[in-house]
């Protein structure tokens, strides 16, 4: 963990060129929500520090950041889209239902009447294609080339070898028996590193079941992909206990939202870094799920907030580890 009370436009430029796997920031939106979130020439200034960001970002890396405005989000895309390699991947929201209470709290025109509430916060995902071939391995062919995808799913494998007490020849002979053929080409890679492959249903059904291994085809299904077999949309809502510490920091972000793009965005042991932490909602849910952060903060009361939040972070998951 490395953080940093500074100017992020200094700061970016002591880091180390594609050293970073997520960007996860949240940049102020220049709404006025206070004299940090007043910048003039906004676009110009952000250009500076997305500079940066495609600088240190590692070529399969992502930057996502978070904003509220659509005016001043159409204009950056628009400048992302002018003057960077970044490619626009997606977007989320973050649903806010608690509309009345903005209503109120918010200040709006002369023309509330016939508005709608803003209730919500967006984030736009970005992968960065300096790199020739490699960017474009996302999706099934980035999972595909990449083992520790599948790491629970192996590390299950090999605990029901043991537990059976049996090896990959006995999977074999079992394949034979049944199929009448020798293992195939395809099926020797099933759950291995190189070339993973999955077994298709019937096999599984066939060979391993009748083995004794202890899940259905159903079952393992969510341990194909990345997520955790949870299901993604781009919809999220805070889960009501990460919203507790909201008065740490006026535009604290959701430790239960952030964890999710870190999951899907990077690996463990990568960099995850926040060029606008605040009191670093980004760094605690990095920290939680065993990734490197380096967080930076202009402002000295956040920066210390942020500090003690992570550090406890730490302190936390070290006496979960034990
Ligand atoms: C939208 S808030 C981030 C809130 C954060 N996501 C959280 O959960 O607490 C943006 C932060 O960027 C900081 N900031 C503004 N300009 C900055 C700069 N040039 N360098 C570093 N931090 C800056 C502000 O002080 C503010 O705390």
């Amino acid at each position: 963990m490395r953080l940093y009370n500074g100017n992020c436009l200094e700061a970016l430029k002591t880091l180390p060129a594609k050293s970073i796997g997520l960007i996860l920031t949240d940049p102020p939106y220049n709404i006025g929500k206070a004299e940090w979130d007043k910048i003039e020439n906004y676009v110009e200034w952000c250009g500076e520090w997305l500079t940066e960001c495609q600088r240190v970002l590692k070529d399969n890396g992502t930057l996502i950041f978070w904003h509220n405005d659509i005016t001043l989000s159409s204009e950056l895309l628009h400048w992302i889209s002018k003057n960077t390699d970044f490619v626009l991947n997606s977007f989320g929201l973050w649903h806010k239902p608690n509309f009345r209470k903005l209503g109120w709290s918010n200040k709006s025109g002369e023309c509330t009447l016939r508005s709608w509430f803003n209730v919500f916060e967006f984030f736009f995902v970005f992968i960065n294609p300096t790199a020739g071939r490699e960017w474009k391995k996302t999706g099934l062919d980035y999972v595909y080339s990449t083992p520790e995808c599948f790491k629970p799913l192996k590390e299950w494998y090999h605990s029901e070898l043991k537990r059976l007490n049996i090896t990959k020849q006995d999977i074999y002979a079992k394949y034979t028996e049944v199929t009448g053929k020798k293992p195939y080409m395809p099926a020797r890679h099933y759950f291995k590193d190189s070339q993973f492959e999955i077994p298709t249903q019937s096999v599984y059904e066939s060979v391993y079941i009748p083995l004794g291994f202890n899940k259905s085809y159903e079952e393992l299904r969510p341990t194909f992909n990345i997520f955790d077999g949870e299901t993604y949309s781009n919809y999220f809502t805070a889960d009501k206990q990460n919203c507790s510490n909201a008065q740490l920091h006026p535009c604290r972000k959701p430790l239960n939202i952030l964890a999710k793009l870190i999951k899907t965005h990077s690996r463990e042991n990568e960099i995850v870094l926040d060029c606008f932490m605040g009191s670093g909602s980004t760094g605690e849910a990095a920290v939680n799920l065993n990734r490197d952060f380096i967080g930076i903060e202009l402002d000295k009361n956040y920066f210390s907030i942020a500090k003690d939040c992570i550090e406890n972070a730490i302190k936390a998951k070290n006496q979960e580890d034990k």
